[in-house]
């Protein structure tokens, strides 16, 4: 840890990797502590969920953030969460988008309806049998992808021209994620459920929910303790414990559109 540092991690910079997720899990495997932190300026195959491909050209931030804890494996899982909550916060220590992150579940976090970063979170066993999370986490500063089956954005279409990749991950999103990790450690999800559902995206209204091999529609009602999404549907109450929301009608050719912005988006420069 640097001396004037914000936060507990240590970064490894990168200038373009395939995946930093990938950089991660092999980082893992070689024995490297909890609480590195894989940086790269770009990727050449970004990960996204759902097998989707990540697009990652420079100016963007692409990182992973390697946790090895002893939680038990169930609540693994809010990891993500905190992962989007630390996002949000660090969107909001930008000057003109305080409040203005939303988080749609599972892990999206929107702007104005449209996404401008996502949590990918993969969970390993490292050969000395000890668990390991990668938190892969990538914020659209500069670029926004097109073509997406899901409204996109950037920070630059939003008024925010000047983050650096190193600015936001270094003074903004390790600071947050430290300290949504401490209070986690400290008080459990709930804090975190709380604050995840005070910045929903869509909550108390209907949204498509892709759950197995299909669709179904209700109304979304709450995040529950272990992180599921508590759904009314015409068929009763549902639990949904993975798969993805969207919103508005579903789109042709099968796509799944995710949000749907109330205002056309700015381009991303
Ligand atoms: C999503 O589909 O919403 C998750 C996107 C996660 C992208 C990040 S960029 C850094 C890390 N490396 C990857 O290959 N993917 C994640």
């Amino acid at each position: 840890m640097r001396a004037d540092a914000t936060h507990p991690f240590t970064i490894r910079r990168y200038e373009r990797l395939a995946s930093t997720n990938d950089t991660a899990r092999a980082l893992v495997a070689e024995g490297v502590p909890h609480g590195t932190v894989v940086w790269a300026l770009s990727q050449s195959a970004g990960r996204g969920r759902q097998g989707r491909s990540w697009v990652s050209p420079p100016g963007n931030l692409y990182a992973s953030v390697i946790l090895r804890l002893r939680a038990p494996v169930p609540r693994l899982s809010d990891l993500g969460f905190l992962a989007a909550l630390g996002v949000a916060d660090a969107l909001d220590g930008v000057p003109g988008l305080r409040g203005r992150a939303q988080l749609k579940w599972p892990n999206d976090v929107l702007l104005e309806g449209r996404k401008v970063a996502g949590i990918l979170p993969e969970a390993m066993i490292a050969a000395d049998a000890s668990h390991a999370v990668i938190l892969g986490i990538g914020i659209n500063l500069r670029e926004a992808p097109t073509g997406t089956p899901y409204p996109a954005t950037c920070l630059a279409a939003n008024g925010a021209a000047d983050v650096t990749p190193e600015r936001m991950l270094d003074a903004l999103l390790l600071p947050a994620l430290a300290r949504w990790l401490a209070r986690w450690e400290a008080e459990g999800f709930e804090p975190a459920r709380r604050a995840w559902m005070d910045r929903a995206y869509g909550l108390g209204g209907n949204g498509r929910l892709r759950s197995g091999d299909g669709w179904l529609e209700g109304r979304l009602i709450a995040l529950d303790q272990d992180g599921a999404l508590l759904v009314e549907t015409a068929a009763g109450p549902r639990r949904i414990t993975a798969g993805e929301v969207a919103f508005g009608p579903a789109q042709a050719g099968g796509a799944d559109g995710v949000a749907s912005p109330d205002a056309p988006a700015a381009a991303c420069p």
